[in-house]
């Protein structure tokens, strides 16, 4: 970059100065989003780090952020080569991996399809609008009688373990046609170690940027390597079970329509995709590992939450006893009947800013941002949890408050406070899963807060620092349920 020659009328983009070797390393620290957040005050909304020799253009701010995501969402599109992504489905992750351009649009609209396809797909009972219904509501009820008999053995739980059974269900029943027992030690224990997954793939990790550290003994590396080497054992092994059963005229879930659509495209001699069968099918992969841990680590922070304002957990509860009742089960048309629960999911993810940033981004070619040169294939941090708490977005951005998305006379969303919120990203690499994500989010919630009321262990207090990751998570802890009025647990 030093050697980079910058065009006439554009600026040298401003920042720290950097140390040899290390760069700005020591600046940035353990919490990238706070660390970064605050340089952004010192030199604007578009600056650049230097991660090892690596430099990096960190974004900040509602305005740059859409102008370079969304106007200039071309530009903006690519990821960096980085050594931790090497790891990722083998190095042929659609969300992470540095695919071209016409492969990465292609796997992109074959996940995206796949999705809508299966998650609005009729369920087996007309009792459910979409099978995506269907697996949320039975997996919630599934996760209450579980919670039921855990605090019946122990007398508490810890929330995250069995949360992300529960999400990670409703991916398998989309993507693999199949739910897993909470006893499954397989499952169970790869998909509760997402936490040593998301510290290793969080934006600004320095072994990504610094050579001589991969050398170095980390048991987190080898932790992260081992993490995926099983998930690719276990995704194997299922589609291979898909491969082997497969039958055309009987399309039974997400693998099989992306292992067709390999078959039909062989007998298109037109086709002029050039992705390969195992990309395709691959696809699976990233929706099941994005698919679980994202939703489970916004249910987790929103039990947590519950706990730390009893009095908000009390309101929610209060209006799904007006609206609902106890005589079924909420639905996802109920979203618009519960705004409540509505403004209290967007605070969630506007206070925990629970994906501090966005999955790293790359310049395709040179270009420019508030007047400040940028080259081809420079590393671009989006700092998501920025926006989040910018006072000139939002009225005291620390306090939860979820009042801040109703309308003055509380009966309805403020619709417009809520698309401020950024968690799910922006223009061409924004997240696909997001109606998911919203939906099941909303769908767990409702039904837990209809039967349960979450509490904390007695004298102990909550610890609600997050640790950073690609996903931040709350420490492990303990908190415990009992029955809402007119809700009994089964076999009691
Ligand atoms: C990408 C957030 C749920 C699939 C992303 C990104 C974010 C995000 C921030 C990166 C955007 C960027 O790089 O600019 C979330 C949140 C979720 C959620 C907050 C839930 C609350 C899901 C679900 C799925 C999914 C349920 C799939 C079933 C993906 C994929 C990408 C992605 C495949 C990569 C897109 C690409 O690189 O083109 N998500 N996500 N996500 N998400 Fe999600």
């Amino acid at each position: 970059l030093m050697r980079t020659k910058i065009p006439e009328g554009l600026q040298k983009l401003p920042g720290p100065k950097p140390l040899p070797i290390i760069g700005n390393v020591l600046e940035v620290g353990n919490n990238p989003h706070l660390s970064l957040t605050a340089m952004s005050k010192c030199y604007g909304p578009v600056f650049q780090i230097q991660i090892g020799m690596r430099p990096v253009v960190v974004l900040s701010g509602n305005d740059v952020i859409r102008q370079a995501l969304l106007k200039q969402g071309e530009e903006f599109a690519g990821r960096p080569d980085l050594y931790s992504t090497k790891f990722i489905s083998d190095g042929k992750s659609l969300a992470f991996s540095t695919d071209q351009v016409g492969v990465w649009r292609a796997r992109r609209k074959l996940a995206l399809s796949a999705l809508r396809t299966f998650a609005t797909l009729q369920g087996e009972s007309s009792e459910y609008s979409c099978a995506l219904e269907e697996h949320i509501s039975k997996e919630g009820l599934y996760l209450i009688e579980r919670l039921h008999n855990v605090m019946k053995a122990d007398g508490s739980f810890d929330p995250f373990r069995h949360i992300v059974v529960s999400v990670a269900n409703v991916i398998c029943g989309i993507c693999f046609g199949r739910r897993y027992s909470h006893d499954d030690d397989e499952l169970v224990s790869l998909v509760n170690l997402s936490d040593e997954f998301g510290k290793i793939v969080g934006s600004g990790n320095p072994a990504d940027f610094i050579p001589f550290l991969r050398i170095l003994p980390s048991t987190t590396m080898k932790k992260f390597v081992a993490i995926n080497a099983r998930f690719s054992k276990l995704m194997k092994k299922i589609v291979n079970d898909h491969y082997n059963t497969f039958d055309k005229d009987n399309i039974r879930d997400i693998t099989d329509s992306l292992i067709n659509h390999c078959e039909d495209r062989k007998l298109d001699e037109n086709s002029n995709i050039q992705v390969s069968d195992e990309k395709i099918v691959g696809i699976v992969n990233d929706l099941f590992g994005a698919g679980f841990d994202t939703i489970s680590t916004a249910l987790s922070w929103a039990v947590v939450y519950l706990v730390a304002y009893p009095e908000i957990q009390e309101r929610l509860q209060r209006e799904l006893r007006e609206k609902i009742g106890m005589d079924r089960t909420p639905r996802l048309s109920d979203r618009t009947d519960l705004p409540l629960l509505e403004a209290f999911i967007l605070e969630i993810f506007r206070h925990s800013s629970f994906l501090p940033f966005t999955i790293p981004h790359c310049t395709s070619k040179d270009t420019s941002l508030n007047g400040y040169f940028i080259p081809k294939d420079t590393c671009v941090f989006v700092n998501q949890w920025q926006v989040n708490h910018d006072p000139e977005l939002w009225k005291d951005p620390s306090s939860f408050n979820l009042d801040r998305f109703l309308t003055a006379d509380g009966t309805y969303l403020n619709k417009m406070e809520g698309e401020k919120v950024l968690v799910f990203g922006l223009g061409k690499r924004r997240c696909i899963g997001e109606s998911i994500g919203r939906a099941e989010v909303f769908l767990f919630l409702a039904i837990l807060l209809q039967r349960l009321k979450f509490s904390g262990m007695p004298g102990e207090m909550l610890d609600m620092t997050p640790e950073y990751g690609l996903t931040m998570k709350h420490k492990r802890c303990l908190l415990r349920v009992t029955p809402q009025p007119g809700f009994e647990f089964p076999g009691t």
